[in-house]
């Protein structure tokens, strides 16, 4: 990941500043999910796709705190869309407020909060990255070239051989099925490429063409402190515009293991 965003005490603010929305989220979430009114649709989100009440909850508490601290930021979100914080902003969230709605409102405890601070509103310039698991509150993020769980560093799976890899597949080139040892989708992109950077599954490949910058942003960034790669399908670094428009694949895992998919992929 580029080191070209602010300095350490910046991102340490931005750290501290991540957690606080996100326990103020997790509360709001957890409220309405137990009352059971998570799922009830209220609207339709920026991104064309219908907006969940837990979804418009938790985007709300997200604006209320950057707004309370008029944050010199330009939000990019799943409901809203564009949402310019400070009058001068300098920087760009790519923010989801709920990555794993189904889940969430369905109880199954696997949702998260995403969000990536970029310096432009470029997917590369994205220097710092922050998910947090709002059903069992594990928290990864970016530090200073490093990827951190709960607070300790993170690696990538050091396995070599795709025929060992557990891999979270959900579509694409299905020939990579054949060559790999088990597959896994647990319906939350941003915690699923989390799995990935703490070596507990080897490979996350989504090339449907169907992920959002702000569902994967923090993701890849916390893949690559980790020692990972993530590129599309082609095998060339995720760049792009941060919108709610832009669709993007990602295939990430470490980079033994890249190559050999990108070769197995290319070959058939
Ligand atoms: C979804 C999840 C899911 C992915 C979808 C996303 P949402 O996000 O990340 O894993 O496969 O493409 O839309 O809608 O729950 O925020
Ligand atoms: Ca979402």
């Amino acid at each position: 990941m580029p080191e070209n965003g602010g300095d350490v005490l910046m991102i340490d603010e931005l750290l501290k500043l991540s957690r606080e929305i996100s326990h103020a989220v997790k509360y709001e979430v957890d409220y309405i999910t137990e009352k059971g009114d998570g799922g009830k649709v209220v609207g339709m989100g920026a991104d064309g796709t219908p907006t969940s009440a837990v979804d418009r909850v938790a985007e709300e508490v997200v604006l209320d705190i950057l707004y309370e601290k008029d944050m010199p930021v330009k939000v990019v979100s799943e409901e809203a869309g564009e949402v310019v914080i400070g009058r001068e902003h300098e920087m760009v969230l790519a923010l989801d407020p709920v990555d794993g709605t189904f889940n969430a409102v369905r109880g199954i405890p696997f949702y998260s909060i995403s969000m990536a601070y970029s310096n432009s509103d470029k997917f590369e310039d994205v220097f710092f990255g922050y998910v947090f698991d709002l059903s069992l509150e594990n928290e990864y993020y970016t530090f200073h070239g490093s990827a951190f769980k709960n607070g300790e560093i993170i690696k990538v799976s050091p396995k070599k051989k795709l025929e060992d890899a557990d891999i979270i597949y959900y579509g694409g080139n299905q020939s990579l099925l054949e060559n790999v040892k088990r597959t896994r989708l647990f319906g939350c992109a941003s915690l699923e490429l989390c799995l990935v950077a703490e070596g507990k599954m080897d490979v996350f490949y989504d090339c449907r063409n169907k992920l959002r910058t702000f569902d994967v942003s923090a993701g890849v960034a916390i893949i690559e402190s980790a020692g990972g790669t993530a590129t599309d399908e082609n095998g060339k670094r995720i760049t792009g515009k941060i919108s709610v428009d832009e669709k993007i694949n990602v295939i990430a895992s470490n980079t033994f293991l890249h190559s050999r998919i990108m070769r197995v992929c290319n070959e058939s």
